[in-house]
């Protein structure tokens, strides 16, 4: 008996999933009396697929000499059709003005009764309440812990450990690359010097647009909005505004002040905003390089802070282990 995954997308995450899943292999058989196998794999061009389990590492040096598979990928949805699995793991690119390819697969693993765990913000955060509608309907469940916070398991902390709490707001640190810019001018740098050390070190993209306007922020909102708070919201539903317009004067004068500017996405009942904001230095936001963090406030055990790792590899497989894992533990449909 065995949990059979499929990992549609295999780059950065992709890859760092497989290793994951690979170096745990024994940890796994040993705590859960199964394996997790990973029984296809497919990126923008090829898949592979067998039904006896693949080989993580031959998976890996597939890919290092240019494609996951052997097969020639024509539709994601069509090759997801074809097989049997158990869980799909969905780190397709992020598109969030369509949801992209992502979108689709995770609605065709619902719809056949599979589990999905993503990280990818597309799809949840264009269409969260269509997605868990789905899965409640076919009996599955969809994780999405790194989706947030990438290692900081923020969604599992409202969900689980904080059961029974009233939470009243979640403010946090979101996106690693703003967090690294605005640190970079606590130390002087104007922005668009900050923005050029976080490219050449490889935190932003070529286009940061989607990090420093806060969209990549905007989209975690909408997803802790839905999971911890139930509310039914997507992307235009959040007022957002950037770090493009904090001088260099602003964050001298906030520091005179003992305060550092940090861009916050706030989630509360009433509120959903993300917005850069005055913290004062020693506050458990007043975080510094690429952090992420974020503040619980409950009504029972007051406020609860979280920090970690927002992005990389290994990280983000990490949350994704961890949700394999909690669907194998519940044992839901799985074979
Ligand atoms: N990197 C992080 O630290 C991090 C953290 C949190 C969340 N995420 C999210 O995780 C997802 C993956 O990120 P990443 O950094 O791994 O990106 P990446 O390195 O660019 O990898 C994306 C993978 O998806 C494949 N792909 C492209 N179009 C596809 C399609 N239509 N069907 C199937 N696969 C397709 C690409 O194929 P090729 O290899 O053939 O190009 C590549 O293998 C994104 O949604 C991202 O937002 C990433």
């Amino acid at each position: 008996m065995s949990m059979d995954i499929v990992i549609a997308g295999f780059g950065t995450v992709g890859q760092g999933v497989a290793e994951a899943i690979g170096l745990r292999k024994d940890m796994i058989r040993e705590t859960f009396g199964r394996e997790a196998r990973i029984v296809a794999a497919f990126d923008s061009r090829s898949a592979i697929h067998s039904e006896d389990g693949l080989d993580p590492a031959v998976l890996l040096s597939n890919k290092a000499a240019g494609q996951v598979g052997d097969e020639p990928l024509v539709d994601g949805v069509a090759f997801l059709e074809s097989i049997d699995y158990d869980v799909l793991v969905e780190v397709s690119p992020t598109n969030i003005e369509t949801g992209g390819a992502g979108l689709h697969h995770i609605r065709s693993a619902l719809s056949n009764g599979r589990h999905v765990v993503t990280v990818n913000k597309g799809p949840l955060a264009l269409a969260f309440g269509e997605l868990d509608r789905l899965a409640k309907e076919n009996g599955v469940e969809m994780r999405y812990e790194g989706s947030v916070g990438g290692a900081m398991p923020i969604i599992n902390l409202c969900r689980e450990s904080l059961m029974g709490q009233n939470i009243t707001s979640v403010m946090g640190i979101l996106n690693g690359t703003c967090n690294f810019i605005l640190s970079r001018m606590d130390d002087g740098l104007p922005f668009e010097q900050a923005l050029k050390e976080a490219q050449e070190l490889g935190y932003a993209e070529t286009d940061p647009s989607y990090d420093i306007n806060g969209v990549d922020t905007a989209c975690k909102v909408v997803i802790l909005a839905n999971s911890v708070f139930g509310i039914d919201c997507d992307y235009d539903d959040v007022d957002v505004s950037g770090i493009t317009a904090i001088t260099e004067e602003a964050v001298a004068m906030a520091s005179d002040q003992n305060y550092c500017i940090r861009l916050i996405g706030e989630i509360s009942p009433d509120r959903l905003e993300v917005s850069p904001r005055l913290i004062s230095k020693g506050h458990p936001l007043s975080v510094t390089g690429t952090l992420n963090v974020a503040q619980v406030n409950t009504d029972l055990a007051g406020p609860i802070s979280i920090s970690g790792r927002g992005a990389g590899r290994m990280e983000t497989a990490s949350a994704i282990l961890s949700d394999l894992l909690a669907i194998m533990r519940s044992n839901v449909n799985n074979k």
